[in-house]
């Protein structure tokens, strides 16, 4: 079967791709503005470059067509901290994915600890194993609503027992297939 994308609507090609182009890294974004800690998850996004080091995440919009507080956020402030799910956290990620106003934190609505862990970057959620701390890059401008943003890693954290001496790491995030949550192991 072959098929053509350009017969295909909105909903039937997310659903294609969403189960085609697995699995996708899920992870909360973290942003910072006027003080108020915004956390929301994403799951839209892949490495792009190690050289630079590069990932392209996909932000949409707001259901009243606002841009979204993760995406308004990092084209104002410029950084976000990208801290990966495990099974532990995974409740609270759904939680948060809920569209708050944006003077309302979900880290403290749904009192999801976090953790400064470097000064100038939003704090990362303080049960994920690794975290990336991103400066924006650049934007990458295709019609429709969804807007890529390329982000650029500065500095990553990494829990002690997850990264050897040859930098080989272990971790057990949660990724999405589809619909599907999965704990992504060594098999
Ligand atoms: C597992 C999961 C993955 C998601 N991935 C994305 C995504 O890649 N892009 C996107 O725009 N929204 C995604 N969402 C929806 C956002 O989390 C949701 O719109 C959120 O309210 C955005 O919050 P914000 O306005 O604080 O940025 C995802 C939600 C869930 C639960």
């Amino acid at each position: 079967m072959i098929l053509e994308y350009e017969n295909i609507d909105n909903i039937n090609r997310y659903k294609l791709m969403s189960d085609t182009v697995i699995p996708r890294p899920i992870a909360w974004i973290v942003t910072e503005d006027e003080g108020v800690i915004n956390a929301a998850p994403f799951s839209y996004f892949t490495p792009l470059s190690s050289d630079p080091a590069t990932i392209v995440v996909s932000i949409g919009h707001k259901e009243d067509g606002s841009q979204k507080d993760s995406l308004a956020n990092i084209l104002k402030h410029k950084k976000a901290t990208i801290c990966f799910a495990n099974i532990d956290n995974l409740d609270d990620l759904k939680k948060s994915a809920i569209s708050l106003p944006k003077n309302e934190s979900e880290t403290k609505t749904f009192n999801i600890d976090t953790h400064r862990t470097l000064e100038d970057y939003p704090p990362m959620i303080k049960s994920s194993h690794t975290a990336l701390f991103c400066d924006f890059y650049s934007q990458i401008d295709i019609p429709g609503k969804t807007v890529p943003l390329v982000l650029e890693l500065k500095f990553q954290y990494i829990q002690d027992e997850r990264i050897n001496d040859k930098n080989h790491i272990n971790l057990e995030n949660i990724a999405r297939c589809g619909s599907y949550f999965k704990v992504m192991k060594d098999i």
